[in-house]
């Protein structure tokens, strides 16, 4: 069972609440980890070997899009929080190195744990006393003892460092929120000396204090139900992350698969997703079917685990499935807009939704971009809008066939058909009289279910969406193509 943590513990109680913090790699995790370290009274050199980007975040301007980062950033005082490309310097002044580089996956599914190597070996040549190296990167089990010898081997003693496990479960666009508001912080340590520097750093936030500060960010915990920390060994806390990231995949895997069934019996997926979310130990959360999940973990984390999985000879099939099924999501919506305009070639599309999901600028694994591929692919004109992501997916799909509208409303102007691809909070509150008004032909695509069936169907519109009965006038060429 995990150690239940007794924080009256001597070791655990240090004079200095402030700590020295180097947090390496300026991206959506190590920013958000930095900026909120200083936001709960640390003070922390962000370091990123990208210049350009150590340059902009020195403006004060942000290079992604997450709610509340940018204001946190400019309420830091100037000592609080800085940024470096001198990874040296940062280790040099810090008590505490987390390390937050990429871990992108390679052709064979492993984590590309490369970064995460010659950042440790560099640290290690700048240990000038006590060091605790966490791991905040997303990292398979076993990295934090790999992290241990490359230390040692780079002439590290091993009194001198030790290594932490420091999972982040933060989703893009609600980082922040998920940093300041945890449902649990897991620290994976068997040194008692680098757990009392974790509980150090978090202290605000598992004794309630800075819930109760004016101006905090608001959230679930407060200081009556302050943050709840797990001590757990390394390997455990490495587990952790990928099993949880790991479920949720499955759990979304699930419901649209059971999204797939009720298309096929002319049931409703949103009301027998809201009936197996009133059981509580199946909860509502991450029960929406769609067109599948995407960004730059789950389908990351879950290559990687299965990778580690096969490599101590388990069979871990169940995530290929879960993997299978992910990707089967996008074929299938795919066919039914086929279906419904019969000829694709020369069809206007109006696409709303670029990101990999609402809330982010982040189009990595983005199931909208590969689904603007194939529509482009099959010689559609497309005219895409999303609030955040724009400007990546342009620079990435960069097609003749492909422009952006100013907003949601200009994308729709004269298209076929509107198809909705991200589940952005706005496209559910468009005025469906303006919407069917710009269109050529009143027909909806809604690969994330924003609207109401029964609604659309009274409004006049063609409306398809997942794992509900299409409206009337297509439900034959659905029911077609599913078969196909
Ligand atoms: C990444 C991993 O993808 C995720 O699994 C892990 O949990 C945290 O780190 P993310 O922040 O989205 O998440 O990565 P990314 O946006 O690519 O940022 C990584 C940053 O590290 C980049 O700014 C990159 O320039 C920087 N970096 C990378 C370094 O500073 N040094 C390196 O050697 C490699
Ligand atoms: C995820 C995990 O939630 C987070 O804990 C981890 O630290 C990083 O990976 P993130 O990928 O940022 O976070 O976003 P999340 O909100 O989890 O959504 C992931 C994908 O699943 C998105 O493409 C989203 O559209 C999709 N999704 C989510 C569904 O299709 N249905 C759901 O019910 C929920």
């Amino acid at each position: 069972m995990p150690q239940k943590i007794d924080f009256s513990d001597p070791l655990l109680d240090a004079s200095d609440s402030k700590v020295g913090i180097a947090v390496v790699g300026c991206g959506y995790v190590g920013l958000v980890a930095a900026v909120c370290f200083a936001e709960i009274g640390h003070t922390v050199i962000c370091v990123d070997n990208d210049a350009t980007k150590i340059g902009e975040l020195q403006a004060g301007r942000i290079p992604i899009h997450e709610n509340h980062l940018a204001e946190l950033l400019r309420t830091q005082k100037p000592d609080a929080l800085r940024f470096t490309t001198s990874l040296a310097d940062a280790v040099r002044a810090s008590e505490a190195i987390f390390v937050a580089v990429g871990t992108p996956p390679l052709e064979n599914g492993d984590a590309d744990l490369s970064y995460v190597e010659s950042v440790a070996a560099e640290i290690a040549r700048s240990v000038n006393g006590y060091k605790v190296i966490v791991e905040k990167s997303t990292v398979p089990v076993y990295t934090s003892d790999w992290v241990g010898r490359v230390l040692r081997r780079n002439g590290v003693d091993r009194g001198q460092v030790d290594v932490v496990s420091n999972p982040e479960f933060l989703r893009e666009g609600t980082a922040v929120v998920d940093f300041l508001h945890p449902d649990r912080i897991v620290v994976g340590t068997a040194s008692n000396r680098a757990f009392s520097v974790l509980s150090r750093i978090y202290r605000p936030l598992t004794d309630g204090s800075y819930y109760r500060r004016a101006g905090s960010v608001p959230g679930s915990c407060s200081e009556a139900q302050p943050a709840p920390i797990l001590r757990t060994s390394a390997k455990s806390a490495e587990l952790i992350k990928h099993a949880s990231n790991a479920f949720l995949a499955m759990k979304i895997s699930f419901i649209n698969l059971v999204a797939n069934v009720c298309e096929s019996v002319d049931a409703d997926i949103e009301e027998v997703s809201q009936g197996m979310g009133m059981d509580r130990r199946i909860g509502s959360r991450f029960l929406s079917a769609g067109l599948g999940y995407g960004g730059s973990c789950f389908p990351k984390d879950i290559k990687a685990f299965r990778a580690i999985s096969e490599q101590l000879g388990l069979d871990f099939t169940l995530l290929k499935e879960v993997e299978r099924i992910n990707n089967r999501q996008q074929t299938l919506f795919l066919k039914k807009v086929r279906s419904a305009l019969w000829n694709l070639r020369g069809k206007r599309l109006a696409v709303l939704g670029l990101a990999f999901k609402g809330g982010t600028d982040d189009i990595r694994e983005s199931p909208a971009i590969s689904l603007v591929r194939s529509f482009l692919a099959e010689g559609c004109i497309v005219s895409g809008y999303d609030p955040a992501a724009m400007e990546r997916a342009a620079a990435t799909l960069n097609s003749p066939n492909l422009s952006m509208a100013e907003s949601a409303y200009e994308a729709l102007d004269r298209a076929d058909a509107l198809v909705i691809l991200t589940e952005w909070p706005e496209f559910a509150q468009l005025d469906l009289d303006e919407v069917k008004r710009r269109l050529a032909h009143p027909i909806v695509f809604d690969g994330r279910n924003l609207f109401d069936c029964a609604d659309m169907a009274r409004r006049g519109f063609t409306y398809v969406s997942v794992g509900r009965p299409p409206a009337d006038e297509c439900a034959e060429m659905v029911a077609i193509a599913r078969r196909a």
